[in-house]
C-alpha cells in the first residue's frame, strides 16, 4: 500500500471512536487525553505526589507535579537556588524535595518558599480579575496557614520561609543564582513582579514553571506574563495541564 493511500485510509475509512469511548488514561483537572501518563503508577511518583497530599489534600492534579518533579529534577543538575512565590501549605514544594531526594545535598542550595501565607492581596487585583471574580473566589481559600506550613517542612533541610505580600517582600530574598522557581500566586502584579525581580538570577538551564499561565480562567495572567516576556525576552509554552513553562537557555 502507498503511503498515500495509507494515509487517506487511516484518516478517511477507518471509523473513529466516539469520544465517550476513548480509552482515557488521565481525566481531570480541565485535562482529558488519551495519551500516555505512566507516570502515574511509578513508584517514585506516587511517593512525592503523597508527600503533597500530606501536606494538603488531593487536589488531583497529578500531571501538574509531573510537570514540576520533571523541571525539578532538570534544574537539580545546575547550580542554584530553588524559590515557590505562592506556596499556601507547601503541596508542590513538598512534592518536589521528596522527589528530588532534597536532603542528599544538604547545604548545597536553598529552597526559599514566600507567601503571605493567609491569601491574595486585595489591592493587588486587578480591575479584570475582580471582574472575573478572582476575589469572590479565593475569599476563604487561603486562610492563615505559616506555622502550618512551617511544620511541613520540618523535614527538609535548607528551607527559608519568607512571610508577607510579593512585592514587597522580594529584596528579602538573598539568592543571587536560581535553578528552579515555581510562580502560583493567582494574581498577575505579584507574578510579573517576582518574575521581573527574579528572571536575571535565573540561570542558565533554569526552569520556571507558571502554575495558572494557561488554566481555564486566568487569562489576565497569561496576558501580564507574555507582555513581560516580550520586554524582558522569554517566552512561555503553554501546557495541556494549564501550566506555562520556560527555560532559560541564555
Ligand atoms: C494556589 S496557592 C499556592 C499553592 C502552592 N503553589 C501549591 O501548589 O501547593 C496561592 C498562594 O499564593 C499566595 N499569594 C497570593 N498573592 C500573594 C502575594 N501578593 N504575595 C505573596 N503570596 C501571595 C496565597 O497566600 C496562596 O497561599
Amino acid at each position: 500500500m502507498s503511503l498515500l493511500s495509507f494515509f487517506k485510509q487511516k484518516h478517511t475509512e477507518v471509523p473513529q471512536p466516539r469520544i465517550e469511548d476513548w480509552p482515557l488514561t488521565y481525566r481531570q483537572d480541565g485535562l482529558w487525553t488519551i495519551h500516555n501518563a505512566d507516570f502515574m503508577t511509578e513508584p517514585k511518583f506516587a511517593s512525592a505526589y503523597a508527600r503533597a497530599v500530606q501536606a494538603e489534600k488531593d487536589h488531583n492534579i497529578q500531571w501538574r507535579i509531573h510537570i514540576l518533579t520533571w523541571a525539578a529534577t532538570n534544574a537539580m543538575k545546575i547550580p542554584g537556588d530553588f524559590v515557590e512565590c505562592g506556596v499556601n501549605r507547601g503541596a508542590a514544594s513538598s512534592a518536589i524535595m521528596t522527589y528530588v531526594g532534597w536532603n542528599a545535598n544538604r547545604g548545597a542550595r536553598t529552597y526559599y518558599l514566600m507567601d503571605t501565607f493567609q491569601g491574595l492581596v486585595p489591592e493587588l487585583v486587578n480591575d479584570e480579575e475582580r471582574a472575573i471574580g478572582r476575589l469572590d473566589m479565593f475569599e476563604d481559600a487561603y486562610p492563615e496557614c505559616y506555622e502550618q506550613t512551617k511544620k511541613n517542612f520540618d523535614e527538609f533541610d535548607d528551607v527559608v520561609m519568607i512571610r508577607g505580600p510579593i512585592p514587597d517582600t522580594l529584596p528579602q530574598n538573598k539568592t543571587q543564582h536560581i535553578a528552579f522557581m515555581h510562580i502560583d500566586m493567582n494574581c498577575a502584579a505579584p507574578e510579573t513582579a517576582a518574575m521581573r525581580y527574579f528572571w536575571p538570577k535565573v540561570q542558565r538551564g533554569g526552569i520556571v514553571v507558571l502554575d495558572d499561565y494557561a488554566y481555564h480562567g486566568y487569562q489576565p495572567q497569561k496576558d501580564a506574563m507574555d507582555a513581560l516576556g516580550r520586554e524582558i525576552g522569554f517566552m512561555v509554552a503553554s501546557l495541556p495541564t494549564g501550566q506555562g513553562l520556560i527555560v532559560k537557555s541564555s
